[in-house]
């Protein structure tokens, strides 16, 4: 394992592709500065070295619980372009390694499994419980000279990687050094405190294919400026006068609404949060938690988006509901979930036409980083100041 991997002047080599005056013109105020410029989302170099820098030293999304319900389940990841396996123990905790055999490196898990008692390699059927341990290595002395004895050779056990589980999401910080996990998830889950999310269920996933680069999704996410050019059925429900410009906090992003009267396409007649406050049954939130895990909140779902990094220009989007209590199960509020995934699915069929047209623009020589707007673009420059400072 090499926890430092990349060049020994991580410094040098982002200047070389950003300019070296990158961090100047961020800092700069808005009506003056730029976001990032064309390579960060075009070049297969870039996308490199976030995956050697950002995604390795940050806390980083790596998958869902809900997934892996029972002891004994176990899907294979992928965070920094590392092959990971999220497994569930007998402990009923989720524990994540390196998803590679110790002996000849063959990727040990290749599709989701349920029941497990082991991970067995086919190469040469080496076996490993879920904490991680080797258990058995057949023949390993020579012929039905088996080595059988679980804790007898620790360097063949898996490299387990550091994960933290908050609700049913569960991060990576794959270099091991990034801040302790709940300083880095404290301003989000101040922020949402108010809401019980021990009451949410799983109501429904969508999955989206970009040609666009994972930075894009994420700045389209927070940013509500597009949204009377782009959504007008939605800005028909709040209307740019009633909305105000995404704020931050270091590496946590956020923006929200009030609004007057239950959007249909939220799924109306759903439960709600229990014993949330007046301001809060009328009230939209969503937040970005750098880099790579955002959601929306609302007095009766929490719906996450996540996307992840397939290459420079290319990425998969994921946005998973959840409904408050009966809400996530009961028949009698599938029309309603319905409801949620459809708008879900019309909104973000317009961010992607969007999205995807922002990376064509990413190729022109007549663009590079932005003219932006002093009062929505704040976040973008913020943003775009995260990314560099995490791969300097
Ligand atoms: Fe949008």
């Amino acid at each position: 394992m090499n926890p430092t991997a990349g060049s020994d002047h991580p410094q040098t080599e982002i200047d070389a592709l950003l300019g070296a005056d990158v961090l100047e013109r961020l800092d700069k105020p808005t009506a003056e500065g730029t976001a990032l410029p064309n390579v960060a989302y075009t070049s297969e170099a870039f996308h490199r070295l976030e995956n050697e820098r950002l995604f390795r030293r940050t806390w980083a999304f790596a998958g869902f619980g809900h997934r892996i319900p029972k002891a004994g389940d176990a899907m294979p990841a992928e965070v920094a372009g590392q092959p990971l396996i999220l497994a569930r123990g007998r402990d009923g905790r989720v524990r994540v390694f390196h998803n590679v055999c110790r002996h000849r490196g063959a990727k040990l898990l290749t599709e989701a499994a349920t029941g497990l008692r082991n991970f067995t390699c086919p190469n040469h059927s080496w076996s490993y419980d879920l904490d991680g341990h080797l258990r058995a290595r057949p023949h390993f002395f020579g012929g039905d000279k088996h080595e059988a004895v679980r804790g007898t050779c620790h360097r063949a056990d898996l490299v387990p990687v550091r994960c933290a589980a908050w609700h049913d999401w569960i991060f990576v910080n794959l270099d091991g050094r990034a801040e302790a996990f709940e300083t880095y998830i404290k301003p989000l889950a101040d922020r949402v405190a108010e809401y019980d999310f021990s009451t949410l269920g799983h109501g429904g996933t969508l999955t989206f294919d970009l040609k666009a680069d994972w930075k894009l999704a994420f700045e389209n996410f927070i940013e509500p400026y597009h949204v009377f050019s782009c959504h007008p059925w939605l800005h028909s429900f709040v209307t740019m006068k009633e909305r105000t410009a995404p704020a931050f906090d270091g590496h946590l992003l956020y923006c929200g609404y009030s609004f007057q009267a239950t959007d249909p396409a939220r799924g109306e007649g759903l439960p709600y949060f229990p014993g949330l406050s007046e301001a809060r049954r009328r009230r939209g939130d969503w937040f970005v938690l750098f880099p790579n895990f955002a959601f929306e909140v609302f007095p009766d779902q929490v719906d996450v988006f996540v996307a992840h990094s397939l290459g420079a220009g290319r990425c998969r989007e994921e946005i998973v509901c959840y409904f408050v209590g009966e809400g996530a199960t009961s028949p009698d509020y599938a029309a309603a979930r319905q409801a949620v995934l459809d708008n879900w699915q019309a909104l973000n069929e317009e961010d992607i036409g969007i999205v995807e047209r922002m990376q064509e623009g990413r190729r022109s020589d007549g663009f590079d980083g932005g003219v932006l707007s002093p009062y929505w673009d704040p976040v973008l420059q913020q943003f775009s100041r995260l990314v560099v400072e995490a791969m300097r």
